[in-house]
């Protein structure tokens, strides 16, 4: 499988969702590549970090690709990885075009904002363009960040059901201190240690709803799951 996260927006929390998918699919036993599509490069610098704290034992391996040439090039890599996942940067940028016309599935996070929310008949566009090219793209839309109280969640929440190029999936990440203490760690949100119980949940109930819609990857993680990768120190 070729999952593509993105979006047009910086900071929505691609990279976040794309190396906590990443660690998730590798939990689950597959093998993975991690494409870094973004030229401010974070899944990459999180990668070497990853490696350094567990002395190469990453679990997954990572590189970089960027603009058109990157389609090839990612369909190549395909044929050698169970599951591709690949994260892009916050703008309608060629490398996101390119992995759209080759990808599986779409993952947008929006936060529950106004400026994020503004942005999403721009993805749904860009979605249904895609989708000529590549009519097997699914396009999936959550909330990262949601709020822990309030009415903004639901009021996005709204929005994201209106547009039919995506599917909202109804479980929403929560603004979380333990995605940057993980990320500190070279670690995903579910390797946490100590575990940080209600956003592994939140990540593992996420990255099962994707998989149950994908069907393919037979052992779901656990919120509970243990890590075999050794952290330093
Ligand atoms: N659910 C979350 N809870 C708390 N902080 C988050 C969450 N998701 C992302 N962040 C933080 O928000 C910032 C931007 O996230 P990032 O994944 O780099 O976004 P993007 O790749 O879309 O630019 C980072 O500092 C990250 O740690
Ligand atoms: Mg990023």
């Amino acid at each position: 499988m070729l999952y593509l996260v993105g979006g047009i927006k910086g900071g929505s929390g691609k990279t976040t969702v794309a190396v906590n998918l990443a660690v998730g699919l590798m939990l689950a036993g597959r093998d993975i590549l991690l494409v870094d599509a973004d030229d401010q490069e974070t899944a990459t610098d999180f990668c070497e970090w990853r490696n350094q704290r567990t002395e190469g034992n990453a679990g997954f391996t990572a590189i970089q690709l960027s603009g058109q040439a990157a389609r090839n090039e990612i369909l190549r890599l395909a044929e050698k990885y169970q599951d591709v996942v690949i994260d892009t940067g916050g703008r309608d940028t060629n490398s996101q075009r390119a992995a759209l016309t080759v990808a599986d599935v779409y993952l947008v996070p929006f936060n529950p904002r106004s400026f994020d929310i503004w942005t999403i008949s721009k993805v749904s566009k860009l979605v249904e363009e895609a989708q000529h090219l590549n009519p097997n793209l699914k396009a999936y839309v959550f909330l990262n960040r949601a709020d822990a109280r309030g009415s903004d969640n639901d009021d996005a929440a709204e929005a994201l059901k209106e547009v039919t190029a995506l599917t909202y999936l109804d479980v929403s990440l929560g603004n979380r201190k333990a995605y940057a203490n993980a990320a500190t760690q070279g670690m995903g949100v579910m390797e946490l240690q100590p575990e940080d119980k209600k956003a592994s949940a939140e990540f593992a109930a996420l990255f099962n709803l994707i998989i149950d819609f994908e069907k393919n990857v037979e052992s779901k993680v656990r919120s509970n799951v243990k890590s075999d990768v050794k952290v330093k120190g």
